[in-house]
């Protein structure tokens, strides 16, 4: 896929589609990462004297101009963190668009509002593809995080202008080759998670690629309850215990070692310093539910990794929102970083909740890369084609 570097932007009407998709909470922006991390790429093509016109979706208001869901706000804070004047379009398309592209100055910046408003976005109608490509010259896709969607904005407009992956969008797909693409070996993988059934795709395709897959989470729980242990009042998918067995058998054949919790961290209830014990992964009292790996788990995940040469990590081990069922995810994270730092360790973790919990235990940023993206982070752990970046690819 071409770059930046073979864009020569200057005087250029870029279209950017950056993820602007933050999470907000009672109207206010919780975290600006994903502007933080969007801004090289807008200073670059701004710096150089290209014109940037900013498009992205938020949230999903279904083709209505839902006015909790303007990109107005995103605007504001995206000029805070450029620390200089952005401007804001009231329609993505049509005469506001146009007319604010037209009064634009080299170097200057404008956000397009929400092209979700418009039905056409996510039906990757041509109409809307027209509507934007003409306000261009070129498209710049920055936002990996949603090109697992067929959009207009994501897919569409980058077959009708000229077409180049962003810094950020290069940095994700730079940074997952060496994951899972052509990784240095052995490679490990850790996936944790509540539900067998939503990973069930990621299981199989990561047990096919990678030579140790750790396996925490409450799914751990339905793949000790399929091996015939009793969980207690574990969360566990009784109707997956099949499914569950049937991905140990096709791994073991395929030569990738998995490996369950030995041992757990059980309480009576799911409640922040609950009265809690560890016992052995077969030894769940029935009153009582699993809720983290306990410490020889712990010790078991990090042999693999003093010798593992990459890591991917998509899910936590335990309910780490609650302490003290926070304890493997911040151990094993910490050893992580220490391994990246010292070992040369290529450490890549996104999808879900991932960065929180990578956040919480205060290495997101001793990681290799942690990918700013959700879903489109496990579309590719699963090994499925991401449209907006296929396209790029043939561009
Ligand atoms: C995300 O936040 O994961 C992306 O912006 C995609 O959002 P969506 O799931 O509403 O398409």
């Amino acid at each position: 896929f071409r770059t930046l570097d073979q864009l020569e932007p200057a005087g250029k009407r870029v279209l950017l589609r950056a993820d602007l998709n933050l999470p907000v909470r009672d109207g206010k922006i919780t975290d600006l990462t994903r502007i933080e991390r969007l801004a090289p790429t807008l200073r670059e093509l701004a710096d150089k004297g290209a014109k940037v016109i900013v498009c992205s979706h938020f949230d999903r208001p279904k083709g209505k101009r839902v006015p909790e869901m303007s990109l107005k706000p995103m605007a504001e804070a995206l000029s805070q963190v450029l620390g200089k004047p952005v401007a804001f379009a009231e329609d993505c398309i049509g005469p506001a668009a146009e007319q604010a592209t037209a009064a634009m100055k080299d170097g200057g910046v404008l956000v397009l509002e929400n092209t979700r408003y418009h039905a056409g976005e996510e039906k990757n109608d041509p109409a809307l593809v027209e509507g934007l490509a003409k306000l261009a010259d070129v498209f710049v896709n920055d936002a990996f995080s949603a090109a697992h969607r067929a959009h207009a904005s994501t897919e569409g407009v980058a077959r009708k202008l000229p077409a180049y992956a962003g810094r950020l969008m290069q940095a994700e797909l730079e940074a997952l080759d060496a994951a899972l693409g052509n990784p240095a070996r052995p490679v490990v993988a850790i996936v944790g998670g509540a539900k067998v059934s939503t990973k069930l795709d990621l299981l199989g395709n990561l047990s096919k690629k990678v030579d140790v897959l750790v396996i925490g989470g409450a799914m751990a729980n339905t793949f000790l309850a399929a091996q015939g242990k009793s969980m207690g009042k574990s969360l566990q998918e009784g109707e997956m215990h099949d499914t569950a067995l049937r991905i140990l058998e096709e791994a073991k054949a395929g030569g990738c070692e998995i490996l369950l919790p030995d041992d757990l961290v059980v309480a009576a209830a799911f409640a922040a310093n609950a009265a809690h014990r560890t016992v052995p992964a077969d030894g769940v009292p029935p009153d009582m539910m699993a809720l983290d790996v306990g410490p020889a788990t712990v010790a078991a995940v990090e042999a693999r990794l003093k010798k593992a040469s990459t890591l991917v990590w998509n899910g936590p081990f335990g309910a780490f929102e609650i302490p003290p069922f926070d304890t493997a995810t911040v151990q094993v994270a910490q050893t992580v970083a220490g391994l990246t730092t010292s070992a040369g360790l290529k450490s890549i973790g996104g999808g879900g909740d991932t960065v929180s919990a990578l956040r919480h235990a205060g290495v997101s940023d001793r990681m290799t890369y942690v990918s700013s993206a959700g879903g489109a982070f496990l579309e590719w752990l699963e090994g499925k084609e991401l449209p907006g970046v296929a396209v790029l690819e043939t561009a």
